[in-house]
């Protein structure tokens, strides 16, 4: 007998042995229990959890005379729940993905008011239903809009979002979820056992965790393990079948990542390149690592969820023990954006050195104080420094002038600048210079620089002639007096 993978020879006959899916076979059982079945169904979600094999079984029970009697199940022995595939002409399969077209949509509108052969309801799954052009859609939707009492539709799509609203809103919708690694392990165990398999906790487990919650990514992988080895199958096996970094290289990159070691890091790195190992899997095999040693920090009970050999365990706890939650955080975060950058990145090996590194030199936590300084910092600025909107004046006014000097001076940012002008009439004089006349010269002038500014400043919003006056209160004598004091020698204009 030719070989059978193992996802199909163990592709679910009823209801109850769907795993994962409870939420969704209750209600469909329900259905049939109370006769309550609708026109169209919608199953959505991720490849390998269930759909067609879903549809397959619904529709063989909502035909099967008995599936009362079978809590809501197909029975499995009467004429309908044997005849299969294509000799059941009751139930038509068919495969948008390759039948996409308008013509398709409008046979199976014409057929589908042909009554059923044996059962109650003329069933179409249409999978894939995505791959449908817009013509094909908007014929469906006819036959969706008006069925005949025996037609029952179930739709099935791993990408939602890309069917019409208007098909949408006429279906039921299910939508099927990843299954969780130990119903996925429990399920292998299962199925190794009817096998007469031999195998460890830990290797069923780690088939499990491969599998990211796709039964059939799960079995293939199982499928794979099978044959690896004739003895008991173990952990290290599977391991070698996935092709994961050897865990050992793997852990000694962790650990030199989490002890900020950068010679190691880059070390630890090179010796798995030059083995051949892709520099993607390796990024990922690291942060499913660093994802471990997260369970490993945080949970009480880690080594029950992540089902490890002690001793690999064990590695894991002293690294998880030795780093703070915030930096596993952010190395998964990082190592999770590198997963995208790698796939465009033209130097695969210097991005992922480089994020390697940056994790190790971080740590992780965000410096809310310091942060929280700059924030208050750039509150307590006047509204007119946080903008760099254009400074507008009134050329003919001396005040408007003048107001726009101080902005742009406040826009400095330097204090000493801002500040020492508090103080100043501004007017044009009779032969149209603009006169600035300081209460205190010696503020005014106790730098030659500050003077050059204000007067570059003044330059750029008046087209006149610029004077700078000492005010009269102050003599040339005390304004001298204060300079030699600072140690400056400047004259002042006026
Ligand atoms: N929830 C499940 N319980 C038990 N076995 C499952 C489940 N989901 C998938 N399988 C196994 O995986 C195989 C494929 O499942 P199925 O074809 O139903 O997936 P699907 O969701 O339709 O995937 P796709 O999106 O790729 O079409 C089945 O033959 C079965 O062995
Ligand atoms: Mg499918
Ligand atoms: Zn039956």
């Amino acid at each position: 007998m030719s070989y059978v993978a193992l996802y199909r020879k163990y592709r679910p006959q009823t209801f109850d042995e769907v795993i994962g899916q409870d939420h969704i076979v209750n209600t469909l059982r329900n259905q049939i229990l109370q006769d309550k079945i609708s026109h169209a169904y919608l199953f959505t979600g991720t490849r390998g959890t269930g759909k067609t094999t879903t549809s397959r079984i619904f529709a063989r029970a909502v035909n099967c005379p008995h599936a009362k009697e079978h809590n809501g199940n197909p029975c499995g022995k009467c004429g309908v729940c044997q005849t299969v595939g294509t000799a059941n002409l009751d139930i038509i399969e068919m495969d948008a993905a390759s039948n996409n077209g308008v013509d398709y949509a409008r046979d199976i509108r014409e057929k589908v008011q042909y009554p059923p052969v044996n059962g109650r309801y003329k069933v179409y799954i249409i999978d894939e239903v995505h791959m449908l052009s817009t013509g094909a859609f908007n014929a469906l939707l006819k036959t969706l809009e008006e069925p005949p009492a025996h037609a029952l539709f179930i739709l099935g799509t791993t990408e939602v979002h890309k069917i019409p609203a208007t098909i949408l809103s006429r279906c039921m919708r299910f939508d099927f979820r990843l299954v969780p690694t130990p119903l996925l392990a429990e399920h292998v165990a299962k199925i190794y056992d009817a096998e007469g398999k031999e195998y460890t906790r830990e290797a069923v487990a780690a088939i499990a965790q491969a599998g990211e919650g796709s039964v059939r990514d799960c079995l293939s992988i199982a499928d794979r393990c099978f044959s690896v080895s004739s003895g008991k199958l173990t952990y290290d096996d599977v391991l070698s079948v996935l092709g994961v970094s050897s865990k050992n290289s793997i852990v000694a990159l962790a650990k030199a990542v989490f002890n900020n070691s950068a010679a190691d890091i880059l070390t630890e790195i090179n010796k798995l390149v030059s083995d051949g190992k892709d520099v993607a899997r390796l990024n990922k095999d690291l942060s499913l690592y660093v994802r471990d040693v997260l369970t490993a920090k945080v949970c009480a009970n880690a080594n029950g969820i992540l089902m490890l050999p002690q001793d690999v365990y064990n590695g894991l706890k002293e690294i998880a023990d030795g780093v703070s939650v915030a930096k596993l955080l952010y190395a998964i975060d990082q190592f999770v954006n590198a997963e995208t950058a790698l796939k465009y990145a033209l130097s695969p090996l210097m991005l992922f050195e480089a994020t390697a590194l940056k994790v190790a030199a971080s740590t992780g936590e965000v410096d809310c104080e310091g942060l929280d300084r700059r924030i208050t910092r750039l509150e307590q600025l006047p509204h007119n420094l946080r903008s760099d909107a254009p400074i507008v004046v009134d050329k003919t006014d001396p005040r408007s002038i003048w107001r726009g000097v101080k902005v742009a001076l406040d826009r400095l940012d330097d204090a000493l600048l801002s500040g020492v002008w508090s103080d100043v009439k501004v007017s044009f004089d009779e032969a149209r210079n603009f006169v600035v006349t300081c209460s205190d010269g010696a503020y005014l002038l106790v730098e030659q620089k500050y003077k050059k500014r204000l007067l570059a400043e003044i330059g750029a919003f008046c087209d006149n002639n610029v004077v700078i006056r000492c005010d009269e209160t102050v003599s040339q004598g005390e304004v001298d007096k204060i300079l030699n004091a600072l140690g400056k020698n400047v004259k002042i204009d006026g």
